[in-house]
């Protein structure tokens, strides 16, 4: 997502002439072919694109290396090694359970019944920040693998064995694979995983971009231990999500927690080198789930009915647009397979831009648009169109500008350029205010007071 900083920088951008690189924003999810990457084919639109990579990976890089060890308290297992988050939605009701002013707030945790109110961010939630952890290492090794791609310099790709080593291989510190307490619910009965904490680790379709790019690209730091133990690592993990119970619950979820979880499984099946498997899975979420999510009109019912409509519709495209791209990389192509009521991903993409964000930020779904326009083609410039107006000029500066294209600059790189080169300062702006950094960031400047309506525009769930 972008934030409202990244916008202060686009401005700040138009003020010194120059090619803004963007403050950071975690994408919903993605999945890059790497032969895209390794051809390094790129368009001469892309050079914003390519810096702002390159500024993600070192401002990321900074606050690494991440692990399910960091938290404070373990997972009701008593094994701290076990992944564990607190489902976002739901809150503490003291009132029935006596005079609660001497309960800590550990106490209150198994204590008092929840309850859920969607949409409503609990502050504490981030108390216990796996789910945190996870996405910034998923970015970070994101960033870090393109950046060594671009570069050829061996300081990303060491930086993405060590993370990966660290979150999923080494003794102290690896992630034991399963999500058995992911998104609890807490209080009394609330002491277990429930289906939506697969969500958590939907950014698994990251992680695999990366290790194609490292594998494909022979990176010397990926070495065949880590490749091998990633490997035996995500086969027992694949097992779970085959297999336990909450996993299967959130498979058969018909709205977005259903389409992520196949990003998630396929993306894991390529990783071991199932490539029928994966494919087997794609063709499962195409032929159910995928044939009810998308109206007539281009709706998306399931996601137009929660409380923040604007971002679940967002969200819901860009896991669709990620289980069509890993079928474009097994070669089955998913762009123009209709729904039951006839629609494709480009109609869910066409109805949800004509939709006003109203009180919801709208730049969530703006990588979408670029993703869209690059597959489907933009002969009357209507995306491009809708970008320029509602992105502005930074928009090519994004770092999915890289590879989704082909996809129209508008004519913004070429301005910018010449004129910072009439300027004589052909620099860029700088990386903008780390304050706008996705899941920590936000979360962090929640407790120092920031407003809760801002907060809830800000994160997914
Ligand atoms: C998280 O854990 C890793 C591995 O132990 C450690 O290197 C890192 O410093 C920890 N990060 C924080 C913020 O405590
Ligand atoms: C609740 O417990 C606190 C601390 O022991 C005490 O000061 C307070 O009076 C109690 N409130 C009620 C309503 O009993
Ligand atoms: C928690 O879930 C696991 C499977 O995910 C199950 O084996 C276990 O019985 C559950 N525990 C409780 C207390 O419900
Ligand atoms: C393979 O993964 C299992 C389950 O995580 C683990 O117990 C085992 O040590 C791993 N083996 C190797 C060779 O990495
Ligand atoms: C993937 O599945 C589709 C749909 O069943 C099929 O047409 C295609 O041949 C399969 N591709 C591979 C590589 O298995
Ligand atoms: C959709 O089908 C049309 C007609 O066969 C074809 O020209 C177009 O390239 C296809 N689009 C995608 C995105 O595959
Ligand atoms: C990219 O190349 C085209 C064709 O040579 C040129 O017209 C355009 O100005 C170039 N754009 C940039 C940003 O350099
Ligand atoms: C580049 O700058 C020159 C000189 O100021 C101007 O004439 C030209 O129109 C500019 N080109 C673009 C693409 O902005
Ligand atoms: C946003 O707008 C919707 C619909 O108008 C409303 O139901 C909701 O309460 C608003 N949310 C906030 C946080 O203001």
């Amino acid at each position: 997502m972008y934030s409202s900083i990244s916008l202060l920088a686009a401005a700040a951008s138009l003020l010194t002439l120059s090619a803004p690189v963007l403050s950071f924003t975690s994408y919903a999810n993605d999945f890059i072919d790497p032969k895209l990457i390794l051809s390094k084919d790129f368009s001469n639109v892309t050079v914003d694109a390519q810096a702002t990579i390159l500024a993600w990976a070192d401002e990321l890089a900074a606050e690494g290396p991440w692990s399910v060890m960091n938290k404070t308290y373990a997972a009701p297992s008593g094994n701290k090694h076990d992944y564990m988050s607190w489902a976002p939605y739901w809150w503490p009701d003291c009132s029935k359970v006596g005079n609660t002013t001497e309960l800590t707030p550990q106490q209150i945790w198994v204590t008092c019944p929840y309850v859920v109110k969607d949409g409503q961010f609990n502050p504490d939630g981030r108390t216990v920040d796996d789910v945190g952890e996870f996405d910034d290492i998923a970015n970070a090794i994101l960033y870090n693998a393109l950046a060594w791609a671009l570069t050829g310099t061996s300081e990303y790709s060491s930086r993405v064995a060590q993370y990966v080593s660290v979150w999923f291989l080494d003794g102290d510190t690896a992630m034991t694979p399963n999500l058995n307490y992911g998104q609890m619910q807490r209080g009394p009965t609330g002491q277990n995983g429930t289906h939506t904490g697969i969500l958590d680790l939907k950014c698994m379709a990251k992680v695999v971009s990366v290790v194609l790019l490292l594998r494909e690209g022979k990176a010397a730091e990926w070495t065949s231990d880590i490749d091998a133990g990633l490997t035996n690592w995500t086969t027992s993990y694949i097992q779970w999500l085959t297999g336990a119970g909450i996993a299967l619950e959130e498979k058969a979820a018909p709205n977005n927690h259903g389409t992520f979880y196949y990003n998630q499984l396929a993306a894991l099946q390529i990783l071991v080198g199932d490539t029928t498997g994966a494919n087997q899975t794609l063709h499962e979420y195409f032929t159910t789930q995928y044939q009810w999510q998308i109206a007539a009109n281009g709706d998306q019912p399931l996601e137009t009915a929660r409380t923040r409509p604007y971002h679940y519709r967002a969200y819901n495209l860009a896991a669709m647009i990620t289980n069509a791209k890993l079928g474009e990389y097994l070669g089955y192509s998913v762009w123009n397979l209709t729904t039951g009521k006839g629609t494709t991903i480009k109609d869910a993409l066409d109805y949800a831009i004509t939709l006003s964000p109203g009180n919801e930020t709208a730049d969530e779904l703006w990588p979408n648009v670029v993703a869209v326009g690059a597959v489907y083609g933009d002969p009357d410039g209507s995306l491009s169109n809708f970008m320029s107006q509602h992105a502005g000029s930074s928009y090519p500066s994004d770092a999915q500008f890289l590879w989704n294209q082909p996809f129209s600059d508008s004519g913004f790189v070429a301005a910018s350029k010449n004129a910072s080169d009439n300027a004589g300062a052909a620099q860029h702006s700088g990386t903008g205010n780390g304050a706008a950094r996705l899941c920590r960031g936000v979360w962090e400047t929640f407790a120092m007071g920031f407003p809760g309506a801002i907060l809830t525009l800000l994160l997914a769930a």
